[in-house]
């Protein structure tokens, strides 16, 4: 079998190198331009690594800097640093203070920018229920200017490229002091740059998806004009909380679905940022390497249904009811008895076995959400978090961070087909909806007809088995 793949692979090979000379990787996949104009075309893979993922009870689930490939990620944000007054500080000692013998987390993951420079790590700040840490320092300019500074210091400090802020809820009496606190950053971060001839630093957003919080805690048009990007959190979207069971991260809504159901995908909460007058190329999706549990007897007719609870499932990694990491739902397909199932109309995978619902991004389903943000022209994808995906490729047998690398290295073959063809991505830009022959199990290969993206696919991938197994 394996003859047979590699005899394959060298006459597709042989025959394109007799056209075209082997592609490189454009070498502006990591640079951080905020020109958007000259970023057409290019994808960003932004990963949360957190600092409790290396502190897990089970020691298989540990990740440590290390063990982060340097050329996975465009953009690392390290969750979370805190706001303490006006300043900024570490959360945990091994931050800081040395930790097994190898320095502080801090240093650790900056070492993976001596194997790759463009790699850019900000410090992401705030996080689920901080929002009071942000109230202390927008309320004046005087405030806004002092935590900027400081904000500089500490990134000079440690190597950050920037900070992330991820102030999920805010009330509508602060959206307008934090948008202004992203224009005085904005200025501050320059001024500083221009000083010390060191590049600015960057500052993007966590952001709630629903439309209401849209509309009255977030001054869209300031943030996205002086932020670096803007990172959609497109899942948590159904959880027991909403009593419904439902995919948290669906791609797009169904026309049946109406009221806030019809809310409650990627596409619907992009939109509403785009409609407001957010410039897509600022705008990331947010893609969960974790699924969510609900209790149901149909992988898709169930999808809607009230009740659900959580299906009564916790992670024994994570310690948390009705989630489950990426790793974990593989163990319970390969193992568990359950059985993958894909939502047409959703586009979205659900891992099923008879009262159990749990909706979940694989390589697949990540890839066509890939596929999704090159279509729309948008900034790219985030993703919560590193260390639930299968890091160390043990658990699901698919290589280390299966999801992850799924989605950047699509995003690189649509960079190599944005710079290698006369078919730009502008006219790619207005598709809303799925072209015809698509195929959601490899986006990538729209129409096999068309060998010209087969042969990208190999040069690129480099990985013969994967490709082939198809
Ligand atoms: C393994 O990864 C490849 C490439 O991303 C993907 O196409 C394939 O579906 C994955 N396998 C599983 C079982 O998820
Ligand atoms: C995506 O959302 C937009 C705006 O709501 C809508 O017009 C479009 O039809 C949606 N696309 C799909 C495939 O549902
Ligand atoms: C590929 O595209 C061609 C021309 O548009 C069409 O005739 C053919 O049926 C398509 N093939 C598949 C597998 O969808």
């Amino acid at each position: 079998m394996k003859l047979i793949v590699c005899f394959f692979l060298n006459l597709i090979l042989l025959n394109f190198s007799s056209t075209t000379p082997m592609q490189e990787l454009p070498p502006d996949y990591y640079d951080d331009d905020d020109d958007e104009a000259s970023r057409e075309g290019k994808f960003r893979t932004i990963c949360y690594y957190t600092n409790w993922g290396s502190h897990r009870n089970i020691e298989d689930s540990r990740l440590y800097p290390e063990d982060i490939p340097a050329d996975l990620c465009t953009h690392i944000l390290y969750a979370f640093g805190m706001i303490g007054g006006r300043n900024i500080k570490h959360t945990i000692q091994n931050d800081i203070a040395d930790y097994q013998g190898q320095g502080p987390l801090y240093k650790r993951i900056m070492k993976l920018k001596e194997k790759n420079r463009r790699l850019k790590i900000l410090i992401s700040c705030g996080g689920w229920g901080q929002a009071g840490q942000f109230e202390g320092i927008v309320g004046s300019e005087e405030a806004r200017k002092e935590f900027s500074q400081n904000v500089i210091a500490f990134c000079r400090q440690w190597g950050f490229d920037g900070i992330d802020l991820d102030w999920e809820f805010p009330r509508s009496e602060h959206k307008e002091n934090f948008g202004l606190l992203t224009k005085t950053m904005r200025q501050e971060f320059e001024e500083e740059s221009k000083k010390t001839n060191k590049p600015r630093l960057l500052a993007s957003i966590a952001t709630a998806a629903g439309e209401y919080l849209l509309k009255h805690g977030y001054d869209v048009p300031t943030l996205c004009k002086y932020l670096d990007f803007v990172n959609v959190m497109t899942y948590d979207l159904y959880g027991g909380w909403y009593n419904k069971v439902g995919h948290h991260a669906a791609l797009y809504g169904t026309p049946e679905e109406t009221g806030q159901d019809a809310e409650l995908n990627t596409n619907s909460s992009i939109y509403h940022w785009i409609d407001m007058g957010c410039s897509r190329k600022k705008l990331s999706i947010g893609i969960p390497t974790y699924g969510r549990s609900f209790a149901g007897d149909d992988p898709i007719k169930s999808w809607g249904q009230s009740g659900g609870g959580n299906g009564g499932l916790t992670s024994r990694y994570l310690g948390e009811s009705g989630i489950q990491t990426y790793f974990e739902v593989c163990m319970k397909l390969q193992n568990e008895g359950f059985k993958r199932y894909w939502h047409p109309q959703h586009q979205s995978a659900i891992a099923f076995k008879k009262g159990t619902w749990i909706g979940f991004d694989d390589p697949d389903g990540a890839r066509v959400k890939c596929d999704y943000v090159v279509r729309e022209g948008l900034n790219g994808a985030m993703f919560w978090t590193l260390d639930m995906d299968d890091f160390n490729g043990k658990f699901c047998k698919n290589g280390s961070f299966p999801v992850i690398r799924a989605v950047r290295d699509c995003f690189k073959r649509a960079m190599i087909k944005t710079t290698t063809t006369t078919t730009t991505t502008t006219s790619a830009k207005k598709i809303t909806t799925p072209p015809q022959n698509y195929n959601p199990y490899r986006p990538d290969i729209k129409n096999s007809s068309l060998p010209s993206q087969i042969i990208i696919d190999i040069s690129v991938e480099k990985n013969i088995y994967l490709f082939f197994d198809y």
